[in-house]
């Protein structure tokens, strides 16, 4: 069968542009994916971040300029991994391409350039966009997602949502653009790490109608090239949010961190139910657990959080063996094979990737964060 091409090209070669470009290179494990995927092409404003792209043998062309890539008519799609505060320009300038456009979180460096980032859209015929966050792509993410969609849970009372890291622990870390609000947003840790935890509880319709947060700058400076320099952005923040929807009224707590003791990427979810519950966490990517009561030998009836593996089985069919074992790069591909799908109209029912809507409905989130932590009162996200 032949199946059509599509060439991706990659602005910013930086940690995602790599990770991501290792990724597609294991497009052929996908089976009866519709579309063929290569990265043909790269964008970074430093010459030398190109140069790890020699390893990438399907890389024809290599620019400084975002824009020469954007107007190279060999490329299908777009995948933009830079700083927040320059998503919104690179964003509406590849929105207004033409091209299909894969786009890191926290998608623009604060609600009104995520909002600014949705009107180009609107207002580009034909235009196809999605949000980056792979992390639910995890078999165990599926897990839970299956789990709530199937009503066996009962009555929702208690979400809690994290994206824990340990990234910023050391206080002798240099300065990087992801502690400096200029360039990552006053919101610090919610722009980097918000949209991982709020993808799945926005998804299900869960957007909250109220928030109350604490947010903490822990390490107020850090080392620069010439001495200490201010590392003005929040590294944790906690939210207690009210989701209320027709049927449903339940706390959704939100946690995220750059200065969590021990995580390395824990992306973690659990919802309890009157009738059962269900938690999954990616610090033992295959285990999913599951509420029952349980008649135990001896016991009698108990409640029992009992433990099943996920498997290597996530959104779309891969050629690994299903008992095999799921990482961090897997999830990049599954994110991948639902975006290019999508793209291609042929998804179906499968996951899809963030919605720009979704992105902007976590900037409200995040918004709303902002206000409660300097209000001190739970807040309304705006509409
Ligand atoms: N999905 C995830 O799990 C995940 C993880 C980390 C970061 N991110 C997101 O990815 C984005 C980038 O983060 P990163 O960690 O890869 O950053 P990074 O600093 O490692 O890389 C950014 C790259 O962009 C380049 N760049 C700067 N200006 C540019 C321009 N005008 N045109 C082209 N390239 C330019 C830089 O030279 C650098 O190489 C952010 O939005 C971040 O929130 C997502």
């Amino acid at each position: 069968m032949s199946r059509r091409v599509v060439n991706i090209g990659i602005v910013g070669a930086g940690l995602m542009g790599r990770e991501v470009a290792g990724a597609i290179q294991r497009w052929p494990m996908l089976v009866d994916h519709p579309v063929d995927a290569r990265v043909t092409a790269v964008a970074d404003i430093q010459p030398r971040a190109l140069e790890w792209f020699d390893a990438i043998g399907t890389v024809r062309s290599r620019y400084t300029d975002h824009r020469a890539l954007l107007a190279d008519p060999e490329i299908d799609a777009v995948y933009i991994a830079v700083r927040h505060d320059l998503h919104e320009r690179l964003y509406t300038d590849a929105i207004r391409s033409g091209k299909a456009l894969l786009a890191e979180k926290p998608f623009g460096i604060d609600l009104a350039a995520a909002s600014r980032i949705v009107d180009a859209i609107e207002s580009t015929p034909g235009a196809f966009v999605r949000c980056s966050s792979e992390l639910p792509f995890y078999p165990g993410a599926q897990w839970v997602l299956s789990a709530i969609a199937s009503g066996a849970l009962g009555r929702i009372f208690s979400v809690r949502a994290a994206m824990l890291h340990a990234s910023d622990l050391d206080p002798a870390k240099p300065i990087t653009w992801k502690r400096q609000a200029r360039f990552n947003g006053v919101s610090g840790v919610l722009n980097d790490l918000g949209m991982h935890a709020l993808h799945i509880p926005l998804r299900r319709g869960w957007e909250p109608a109220s928030v109350y947060a604490l947010l903490q700058d822990i390490v107020a400076e850090r080392p620069g090239p010439d001495g200490m320099v201010p590392a003005d952005t929040f590294e944790n923040a906690e939210l207690l949010t009210r989701v209320r929807t027709a049927d449903e009224d339940f706390s959704l707590r939100i946690e995220t961190k750059r200065i969590s003791l021990g995580d390395k990427n824990t992306w973690s979810l659990e919802v309890q139910g009157l009738d059962g519950g269900v938690r999954f966490s990616t610090k033992n990517p295959k285990s999913v657990e599951f509420f029952t009561r349980a008649d135990l030998p001896g016991v009698g009836l108990e409640q029992v959080w009992q433990q099943a593996d996920s498997g290597s089985v996530s959104v779309w069919p891969t050629v690994t063996g299903p008992n095999f074992e799921f990482g961090f790069a897997d999830s990049i591909l599954q994110m991948w094979a639902s975006f290019l799908a999508e793209y291609a109209g042929a998804l179906g029912e499968r996951f899809g990737c963030a919605t720009p809507q979704e992105a902007l409905a976590a900037h409200r989130v995040i918004d709303a964060a902002l206000t409660s932590h300097a209000e001190g009162r739970a807040v309304a996200p705006p509409r």
